[in-house]
This record gives structure tokens, sequence and C-alpha cells, in this order.
């Protein structure tokens, strides 16, 4: 790896048509309890053939003939693995740097408000799929603080995208939404057998942890965090496991603390304990 200009990315490749197995009703029922059960995800009736799609290289992989095979293979304690390599698949992953930009303005001027700022300096990234957003935040953490004290946490319920998050390694095509000041400061371009990828710097990286945390069960106390983002994630949970979310990400935000929640997503009658800032944008009272 090593610091050269970048140019303009290549665009990204348009994804491949995929075939769907079957599945019954009945069966996708059955999915549908043990996904709630264990992410508290709640998967639509629309979403039976998404999920035979994404879950038919495991039916493949494990030898077995029926969807109600396998979901009885995931009932076994034993089978611990699998289910998380089911959970892999079925959560939903999409993620971007500086995905909805305003908010890391909103960050900004959070920060340049506070006087003074008390490091060490704490974000959480609660459903931080592969990590570009927890390493957007840290790009603007390292602009505005340089080497003072601060941490960003990325948590996420898939093994698979936190391992790509730890990396920090990504295609070349998914540096088009990062400002060229910071990929030249923050990140180290490819070469060689790296050739189209690129890596978060290592000061970045240092600054950066991501573990296993499933929100809809007790989580153990990260915070207390400055701000946290709760982005893009809420949408797959019904109001009441939303509203316990809501809580228990809240609680471990300080006091004067922000919470961030996606575009798309509303907090109408759950933002207990949350003042609306703007829309979005929560203050922790
Ligand atoms: C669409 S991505 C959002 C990523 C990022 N926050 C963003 O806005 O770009 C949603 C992420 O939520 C994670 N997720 C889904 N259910 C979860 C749960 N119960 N606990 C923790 N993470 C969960 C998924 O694995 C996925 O990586």
């Amino acid at each position: 790896m090593t610091r050269l200009p970048f140019n303009d990315p290549a665009p990204a490749p348009l994804p491949l048509p995929g075939g769907f197995a079957p599945i019954t009703q009945a069966e996708f029922r059955q999915f549908q309890q043990l996904v709630l059960k264990t992410t508290g995800i709640t998967l639509s009736d629309q979403k039976s053939a998404l999920v035979a799609g994404r879950l038919r290289s495991r039916l493949r992989h494990r030898k077995v003939g029926s969807f109600t095979a396998y979901h009885k293979l995931l009932q076994d304690p034993r089978e611990g693995d699998e289910l998380q390599a089911a959970i892999d698949l079925i959560t939903t992953n999409e993620t971007s740097f500086f995905r909805e930009p305003e908010h890391f303005n909103v960050l900004r001027d959070h920060i340049q408000n506070l006087r003074p700022v008390s490091f060490p300096f704490k974000v959480w990234s609660a459903a931080s799929s592969s990590g570009e957003e927890a390493y957007t935040i840290a790009m603007v953490l390292a602009d505005l603080f340089g080497s003072a004290e601060w941490r960003i946490l990325g948590t996420d319920i898939s093994t698979r995208v936190l391992e790509r998050a730890r990396k920090g390694l990504y295609p070349m095509e998914r540096a088009a939404t990062i400002p060229k000041d910071y990929l030249q400061r923050f990140c180290l371009k490819g070469q060689d057998r790296h050739e189209g990828l690129f890596l978060m710097d290592r000061p970045i990286r240092e600054r950066v942890t991501f573990t296993q945390a499933n929100l809809c069960q007790t989580l153990p106390t990260f915070g207390p965090f400055d701000v946290a983002f709760l982005r893009n994630v809420l949408i797959y949970f019904d109001l009441p496991q939303k509203r316990q979310v809501v809580d228990a990400v809240r609680a471990q935000v300080k006091p004067g603390g922000l919470l961030i929640v996606g575009h798309s997503e509303s907090l109408t009658g759950i933002a207990q304990g949350l003042i609306p800032l703007r829309p979005t944008v929560y203050r922790v009272a």
C-alpha cells in the first residue's frame, strides 16, 4: 500500500440476475419466526423468494433437500455456526462511505459547539455493516481532533460483515463518495495484489474497534458514548422492537449526546428521553 494520487474510480459492475429455490408458504412462516426470534427482524410475506434465494447455497452446502429439513437443522443447539451463516445471508448489509452525508455535518457542528470537548470522545456505529459508516465517522474525527483521544465502536449482528470491517480494505469503487482530501490523508491506494483496492490507513484503523452485538438482546455496557449512529436498521423491526432498541441505544449515550437514525426511519411515538433537533437527529435528555 502506498500514498498515490487517486483517480476517479471505475463504475461498479451491475449485479448478475440469479434464480431462486422454491419454498412453501408454511416453510417461509417457519423462517419468519426463526429470524424474528434470533435477530428481531420482521420479514414481510413478500420476502419469501428473497429468503429462499439467499439460503439456497446453505441447503446445497449442508446437503439438505428441503427448507423444512434446513429449518430443523438450525434448531439444533450444536449448529450455532450454521445459524450464524444463515443470519449473515438474511441480513441486508447495504452501506457506503458518507451515506446520508448531512449527518456528518451534524456530527461536525455538534463537536464544534462543544466547549470544551471532553476526551475520550466516543462514537458508536450501532449497525455498522462492513465498516464504511464507522470509518467515515473516524475520518471526520481525525480531521477535527487529530491525535487527541477519540474512539469508535462498530457493532453488527453479522460476523461476515464484521470480518470485512476489521480489514478496512475496500474496492476502489467504494471510494467514490469519499472527499478527495480525505482519500489522500486517510486512505492508502492498493498496488500489485491489492490493485483496485484501498485500505483505511493504520492511524484510522487503530481507533476503530468492531465487535458483534445483537441490538435486540441485552447489550453489554459499551458506552457511555458522545454520539450513536443507529441508521438504516430500525426499518427491519416492528414497533415494540424498535422502541426497545432505541431505548437500549439511548441508555448508552451521555445526556446532551446525539442519537442519529436513518433518513427513512421515524421515531414518532418512541422517542422517549430524546429531544428532536431536526428530522432523524435527537439529543439525549
Ligand atoms: C442496511 S445496513 C446499515 C449499515 C449502516 N448503518 C448504514 O446506514 O449504512 C443494516 C445492518 O444492520 C444489521 N442488523 C440487522 N439486525 C440487527 C440486529 N438485531 N442487531 C445488530 N445489527 C443488526 C445488519 O447485519 C446490517 O449490517
